[in-house]
């Protein structure tokens, strides 16, 4: 047997391999649907538009073109194509800047010490940027595109890149390097940032001694609320009554909220957890394997007893959710909204519906696990933001079942309808949301090629869902929403809900385009043949949608070895004859995956994160893993014996303007 080192990415993906969704639901067996893409081009882009008051007006941007219905549409985008490639640093398209903001390591709150990656503490760390930024959000100080608040994810360490001499430690290497300390800095590394941004003079500079700024850890203390507070299965040692929680692990992607609150999602907790050996004495065995708990790709539970499933056994239910923030008040405490599920979130991608209601689509990121969205019982009060601060709290969860001919249901996960009642062991509500996955599985939810990032256009109420492969999908498991087996370069789906409203049940959907390099048969991708050899990428990860309604993508697997070109930003148009072309704005440098994608509300601001430069590329796991000494980019810093750093990057216009108009 092969015992290949494998790059961080690749280890983090490991547990996606096991594809740890066993249930017979949706066997949709030999059924292959090759359902033609309906191109439906009459249909009006802005029939159901919603929510103007938060967006800037069309009126605002010169000469849209008429639309059939003589609404004004977006035009499509305007800039000059990069070229696809793979070297050391970050490029943008021609007449943009791109401009680093923040480093892991630079200071966040008061007193933080100047980076030092020779000598780093926790102490350092728990003030500093964290490592691996995800999501980023921006939030306008008094209505402003160019003062506000930056909140980004810190998703997870790499110690091999982060400490000198510790190279690669995980299970096969015993953690035998891994100290005490060290395990405090990653623990300090880990959750998120708050940061106040300003642009003076075009340029992006971070506010030092901001009363914003803020550092949220794996061990930040955080309420937790919903149904699943104070439930038998959520109570430890430390917190008998089950309703507080320290930190927030594996933060992906999240959202922002119309209030002004932050949501960040817990993603793959499961790497987090340790004792494998005791995990079929567990008295929930059979639900932490549906979680692929514990995964022991951190010893930290060695050290700290609480991840250690033995020691405390329910420990890991408090883990896997959405999580609030305000960012606006530092002293806010985190609390974990549990009714909107307990599983690997990649997103909270959200809208205000048209009655008022708030929805929340959300993605399990792993192979075969599943789509959902969460409808607030309340409206949203936007003349009252604090009116919405236990909004979260009382909804409907739902899970998607995509048929086979391009229509979907949204299957209610509430207890005591269908089959999550006590005798199939779901005695409460509680439970529903803790094991989100096996009450989905019960109603036959459609399994998926691992859901990502999923963002609404408010133009014209169309959801799009970046599902990133799946090789694991054999032919006899695919299926009209899932229609490739093995899929190494992944699709994006658009759903359309029935009359326009995120609440309904009902609902239509179709595949974009099926990524991948349109020039190899075999691969079988369909972006636009007006796409050029530049424009077309493998494996949707995150997305943005712009103020005009247009689709921003961001990857994570593209590789010199797998698709002659790093991950990056490419723009997709969503409508009329362009529909599925795609075209490259910025591309990260090697071993990087591309993060984050967040638009200012003025559009002439585009915040990207760079997450893990440096690593190997992704399909050269015969080669030795980079480490600190030996990373395959120094970026951005680029002087010898500084590793690569994890940052945000500002994108804007030279001279300025907005971006791609
Ligand atoms: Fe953290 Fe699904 O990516
Ligand atoms: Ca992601
Ligand atoms: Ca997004
Ligand atoms: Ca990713």
């Amino acid at each position: 047997m092969t015992t290949l080192p494998l790059s961080t990415s690749e280890r983090l993906k490991r547990s996606e391999d096991d594809g740890s969704n066993a249930s017979s639901n949706t066997s949709i067996g030999d059924i292959i649907a090759k359902r033609i893409s309906r191109r439906d081009l009459g249909r009006g882009l802005l029939a159901a538009s919603v929510v103007p008051a938060l967006l800037p007006s069309l009126d605002a941007f010169a000469n849209p073109a008429p639309a059939e219905n003589g609404a004004a549409v977006p035009r499509a985008f305007a800039f000059d194509e990069l070229s696809a490639g793979s070297d050391t640093t970050h490029h943008v398209a021609p007449g943009y800047d791109a401009d680093v903001l923040i480093r892991w390591g630079d200071a966040v709150e008061a007193g933080a010490p100047a980076f030092d990656a020779r000598a780093q503490s926790a102490a350092s760390q728990a003030k500093q940027f964290g490592y691996n930024n995800d999501f980023i959000g921006f939030l306008p100080i008094e209505g402003r595109s160019d003062h506000g608040l930056l909140v980004v994810n810190h998703e997870y360490t790499i110690e091999e890149l982060m400490f000198p001499t510790v190279e690669r430690q995980d299970k096969r290497a015993a953690f035998a390097k891994m100290t005490p300390e060290l395990i405090a800095i990653e623990m300090m590394a880990h959750g998120g940032s708050v940061i106040e941004v300003m642009r003076r003079d075009g340029k992006w500079h971070v506010v030092e001694n901001s009363r914003y700024a803020r550092r949220i850890t794996a061990e930040t203390e955080m309420r937790i609320s919903g149904p699943a507070a104070g439930h038998a299965k959520m109570q430890t040692r430390a917190n008998p009554d089950g309703r507080k929680v320290l930190g927030m692990l594996n933060n992906c992607s999240g959202a922002v909220t119309p209030w002004g609150t932050w949501l960040t999602c817990e993603e793959n907790i499961n790497g987090y957890f340790w004792n494998k050996a005791a995990r079929d004495q567990h008295p929930q065995a059979a639900a932490l394997k549906r979680y692929g708990i514990p995964d022991e790709w951190f010893n930290w539970g060695q050290y700290h007893k609480r991840f250690d499933i033995a020691a405390e056994p329910n420990e890991p239910h408090r883990f896997g959710w959405v999580v609030e923030i305000d960012p606006f008040d530092p002293a806010s405490v985190p609390v974990k909204r549990t009714a909107l599920g307990r599983f690997k979130h990649e997103g909270a991608g959200n809208t205000l519906n048209k009655d008022g209601r708030f929805v929340v689509y959300q993605g399990d990121d792993e192979r075969f696990d599943y789509v959902y969205k969460f409808v607030t019982d309340a409206k949203v009060d936007l003349a009252n933001p604090r009116a919405n601060a236990d909004i979260l709290d009382s909804g409907t969860l739902y899970v998607a079942r995509f048929l086979e001919d391009g229509r979907g249901l949204w299957l209610p996960l509430v207890h005591g309808r269908g089959q999550l009642t006590p005798a199939l062991g779901f005695a409460d509500q509680g439970d529903v949301v803790i094991f989100a996955r096996q009450a989905a599985d019960m109603l036959g939810a459609t399994k998926m090629d691992r859901p990502e990032d999923i963002e609404v256009n408010p133009r014209t109420n169309k959801v799009y869902v970046m599902l990133t492969k799946n090789d694991k999908r054999k032919a006899n498991q695919v299926d009209a929403a899932n229609p490739r087996a093995e899929s190494q370069f992944g699709h994006i789906i658009e759903i359309t809900p029935d009359d326009g409203d995120h609440a309904a049940t009902t609902f239509s959907w179709e595949i974009l385009v099926k990524c991948g390099d349109p020039s190899i048969a075999a691969v079988g991708a369909t972006f636009n043949p007006l796409t050029s050899k530049d424009g077309w990428f493998g494996t949707p990860d995150n997305c943005a949608v712009d103020a005009l309604g247009r689709l921003w993508v961001a990857t994570d697997g593209n590789s010199a070895s797998r698709t002659g070109r790093t991950d990056g930003i490419w723009a997709l148009e969503t409508d009329g004859a362009a529909r599925g072309t795609s075209k490259l704005f910025f591309r990260v440098p090697v071993g990087a995956e591309m993060c984050g994608p967040f638009f200012t509300p003025d559009m002439e601001t585009l915040f990207v994160a760079v997450q893990h430069p440096g690593e190997a590329d992704d399909d050269a796991s015969d080669a030795p893993p980079a480490t600190f000494e030996a990373p395959s980019t120094r970026w951005p810093d680029f002087k010898d014996g500084v590793p690569p750093r994890p940052s945000v990057v500002a994108i804007t216009r030279k001279g300025g303007g907005k971006i791609a108009v």
